[in-house]
């Protein structure tokens, strides 16, 4: 029997007590959610995005509440950037015993007519959401199977399985970090890594509150879809979260749990 076998008549713990976890798209929205709820139920974080300046302040904030937090400034649309991430987790992990989370969370809303995408948009969109959730999974499984555990959560989208105007080329792209979830939670499990999704419906962080706000038609049409009758809030996620990354997950992998309020069973 492993450490992580179920031992018979045991309550699962959803706590991180020593684990590292890194999360991408920490600076703001729902990695930083994330990063917080993680680091009071005592994970240690890497915190990665672009904006150093946010990156810092998350940090404080996780450090104030007691907690312990590292930043790395890496561009993820870029191989180069992939790679800066890669060296500066690796030294990280190799002074800390500690067990692996990753969680892919950088990306960014997207809505443009398919008549109107470009190649560029093509390049930036599938790069941030879908190379880059590749390639950090990648080096992070190759150093959760020397420790022969290890749980990688994507961010996927309602948008994986749904259609609406403007959203191809985003749901192909999270379409795509399903596909690979499922994928690459058949080629890890027999090492212990676990891989699944999340995928939300809108959800209110900052930035997407902003585009709700300027666009209120398609605010309201998204909002009629979603059978709960509201948004989803940063905080609605964290369950799922917790969840995914914790022990009481260990025989769960592949998964995309939708976390939409409905939006996915409604039609
Ligand atoms: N909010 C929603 O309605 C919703 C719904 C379904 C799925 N999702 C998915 O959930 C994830 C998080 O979304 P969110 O709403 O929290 O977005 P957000 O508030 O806009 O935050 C996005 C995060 O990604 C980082 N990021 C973006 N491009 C990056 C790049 N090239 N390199 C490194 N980091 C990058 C940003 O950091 P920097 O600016 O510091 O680089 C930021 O920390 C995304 O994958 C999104 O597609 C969101």
């Amino acid at each position: 029997m492993t450490t992580h076998d179920p031992v018979p008549g045991e309550l699962p713990s959803f706590r991180l007590d020593g684990r590292l976890a890194v999360i991408t798209g920490a600076s703001q929205g729902i990695g930083r959610t994330f990063a917080e709820a993680y680091a009071r139920v005592g994970a240690e974080i890497v915190l990665a995005g672009r904006n150093t300046e946010r990156l810092g302040e998350v940090r404080r904030s996780i450090e104030s509440a007691g907690g312990r937090a590292h930043t790395i400034a890496a561009d993820l649309g870029t191989m180069d950037g992939i790679r800066s991430l890669e060296r500066g987790v690796s030294k990280i992990i190799e002074a800390s015993k500690r067990q692996l989370i990753l969680v892919n969370s950088a990306g960014f809303g997207f809505t443009k007519a398919a008549l109107d995408v470009t190649g560029q948009d093509w390049d930036h969109v599938l790069n941030v959401h879908a190379k880059a959730t590749f390639f950090c999974s990648q080096f992070m499984a190759r150093k959760m199977i020397d420790r022969k555990y290890g749980k990688i959560i994507n961010l996927s989208s309602t948008w994986s399985v749904s259609t609406d105007l403007g959203k191809s080329m985003y749901g192909i792209a999270k379409a795509g970090v399903s596909y690979m979830t499922a994928a690459l939670s058949t080629e890890w499990a027999p090492f212990g890594v676990r891989v699944n999704a999340i995928a939300p419906t809108t959800t209110l962080t900052e930035n997407t509150s902003q585009i709700m706000r300027e666009n209120p038609d398609r605010a309201k049409r998204l909002h009629d879809r979603i059978v709960m009758g509201r948004f989803a809030q940063p905080s609605d996620l964290v369950g799922a979260a917790l969840f995914l990354a914790s022990p009481a997950s260990d025989f769960v992998t592949g998964h995309t749990l939708f976390v939409d309020g409905g939006w996915h069973a409604g039609g």
